[in-house]
């Protein structure tokens, strides 16, 4: 199926690792122009470098990265900017940058919540707001607000971000109605446990005695969590979702999500 994302202008924040570098390889693939950023400029450079190889076409002239702090509100301004000045438009946003904090509400201090809850919200509302004049512009609008199931589900060990990952799945209801009048769609995905960096570094920090293999213990976190599909998802599985809701084909879908999540959301 074609999604219609043929030069389409389309900015993914978090584009160096896991699902934002599966996303940014999926839209060069689709045809997309993509912008991306990440803190770290030399590791984005380095993990987007293969995708100028073969079976991506013109993939190096369509692919902006620029190093960028999400949570700082004039460096993604002057990220859209440079977005804007090379492809001169932006049709979609897929606000994904971002990370967990494993703690349980004891353990949480003060400035943590802060924190959490700063990424959380300012991650997608600096991203928005310097891009939203652009995806009015082109009267047909779309962001994707990388969230978690835990938004619906909290999870008692990441107290601060299943609130504020709750807290942004609502404010996405909310601006999916006041941006519907400039044309611009606003929904969400909700992950489960995804193979990526965050889980490979929860791995990497296990105790010196866990002798478990990858495989092993990843096994046992999903039968642990009880994922209904008894395995971690990787990113291929997300970005496929996320490209689609971004794109035209999505039309009328608006203000709403879709697990990716091998069925661990105990909701119906
Ligand atoms: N993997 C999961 O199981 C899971 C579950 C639920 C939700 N999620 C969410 O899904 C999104 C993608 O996660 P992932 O698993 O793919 O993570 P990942 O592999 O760790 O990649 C995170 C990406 O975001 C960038 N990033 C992090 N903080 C940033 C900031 N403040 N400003 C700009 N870029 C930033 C990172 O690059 P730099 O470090 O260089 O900035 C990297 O490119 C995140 O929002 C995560 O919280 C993941």
């Amino acid at each position: 199926m074609d999604l219609q994302l043929h030069n389409r202008v389309i900015v993914v924040t978090g584009g160096s690792s896991g699902v934002g570098r599966a996303l940014v390889e999926d839209l060069l693939l689709s045809g997309a122009r993509v912008a991306a950023c990440a803190r770290d400029l030399d590791r984005l450079r380095a993990s987007t470098a293969s995708l100028s190889d073969s079976g991506h076409g013109d993939a190096a002239d369509r692919l902006l990265v620029h190093g960028c702090d999400v949570r700082d509100a004039d460096a993604v301004a002057s990220f859209i900017e440079a977005t804007v000045d090379r492809f001169g438009a932006i049709d979609g946003l897929v606000n994904n940058a971002g990370q967990s904090l494993m703690k349980r509400f004891d353990e949480t201090a003060a400035d943590e919540w802060m924190s959490e809850f700063e990424l959380k919200f300012n991650g997608v509302l600096n991203p928005l707001t310097a891009a939203r004049p652009h995806l009015a512009a082109g009267g047909a609008g779309a962001v994707v607000n990388i969230n978690a199931v835990l938004a619906r589900q909290p999870e008692p060990r990441l107290a601060a971000t299943s609130a504020a990952r709750a807290g942004l799945l609502n404010l996405t209801k909310t601006l999916s109605v006041d941006l519907a009048p400039e044309g611009i769609r606003v929904n969400s995905v909700l992950l489960g446990l995804i193979d990526t960096g965050q889980w490979r570094r929860r791995y990497d920090q296990r105790p010196d005695d866990d002798q478990r293999s990858w495989e092993e213990w990843s096994g046992d976190l999903a039968a642990d969590r009880g994922i209904t599909l008894g395995r971690l998802g990787v990113a291929r599985e997300v970005s496929f979702v996320a490209a689609m809701l971004v794109s035209p084909r999505a039309s009328y879908v608006t203000g709403t999500s879709i697990d990716v999540s091998g069925g661990v959301g105990r909701y119906v």
